[in-house]
């Protein structure tokens, strides 16, 4: 079992889209898989699914005593379910509820994955100690490299060991002289891998499948992998 959080200080650098595509793969392995979408009041998680008008309970809800953890969730295919967010913010709502919250559905899944917001407030902040580790979410800017690395200090400081970085929408002509390493070094946190600038990825965002054979899902191939403890060579090429 593990429950990773997937962050970053700054939003659009496609955190939610990762979440969903890791979470699509680890599922059809056979891996029973939970999202749950820690964007209070800006949930997405429902939407780039599909699922947006089966959203009845949230996981506010099960926290809150409105219903049973397992009627809060929305199943997507046999081994992916979501649980999506509350869309007002409740002084209920603490880093130890939302711990409490987490193992009630332990038993259930083999990967929890919490999609955190933008920003190091709110769902960032709850999400920490429910997660046993944190896949850091970066765009090759150095904008979001610094905010990477103020989020990845923080994860630390709040005693999530396990830190990994996702260098996201890598293209390779535009950021042919950024030297991987040094965003790695910068951001510290060991690299589970890059995903390239995609249209196929940007097109799940209306709720398009995502190929199987394009460049985007063999990236979420090899991370997936890497998460399960296979050993992938890194190489630029399959970029
Ligand atoms: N690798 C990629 N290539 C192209 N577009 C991407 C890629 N990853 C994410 N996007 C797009 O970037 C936008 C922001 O992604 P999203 O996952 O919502 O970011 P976040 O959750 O970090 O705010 C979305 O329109 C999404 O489709
Ligand atoms: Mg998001």
């Amino acid at each position: 079992m593990s429950t990773i959080m997937v962050a970053s200080a700054k939003g659009g650098v496609g955190k939610s889209t990762l979440c969903v595509g890791l979470g699509k793969i680890f599922a059809e392995k056979g891996h029973k898989t939970l999202l749950v979408d820690m964007d209070i009041g800006v949930r997405s998680l429902d939407l780039l699914l599909n699922v947006a008008e089966k959203t009845v309970y949230n996981w506010g809800d099960v926290i809150l005593n409105n219903c049973d953890p397992s009627k809060a969730l929305i199943g997507i295919t046999p081994n992916l379910s979501l649980l999506p967010a509350p869309l007002f913010l409740s002084e209920e709502y603490t880093a130890e509820s939302v711990k409490k919250l987490v193992e009630c559905y332990k038993d259930k899944f083999e990967f929890i994955i919490l999609d955190a917001p933008a920003g190091v407030e709110s769902g960032f902040k709850l999400s920490l100690k429910a997660s046993e580790k944190c896949i850091i979410v970066s765009t090759p800017d150095p904008v979001s490299i610094r905010a990477a690395s103020s989020a990845a200090s923080l994860v630390r400081k709040n005693g999530i060991n396990d830190v990994r970085l996702v260098l996201n929408r890598f293209n390779k002509k535009q950021h042919k002289s950024l030297c991987v390493d040094d965003v790695v070094d910068s951001v510290t946190a060991r690299f589970l891998g890059i995903v390239p600038e995609s249209n196929d990825i940007a097109l799940t965002a209306i709720g398009e499948e995502l190929p199987y054979d394009s460049k985007g899902n063999m990236a979420y191939l090899r991370i997936t992998k890497r998460l399960l403890g296979e050993n992938v060579p890194f190489r630029i090429k399959n970029i």
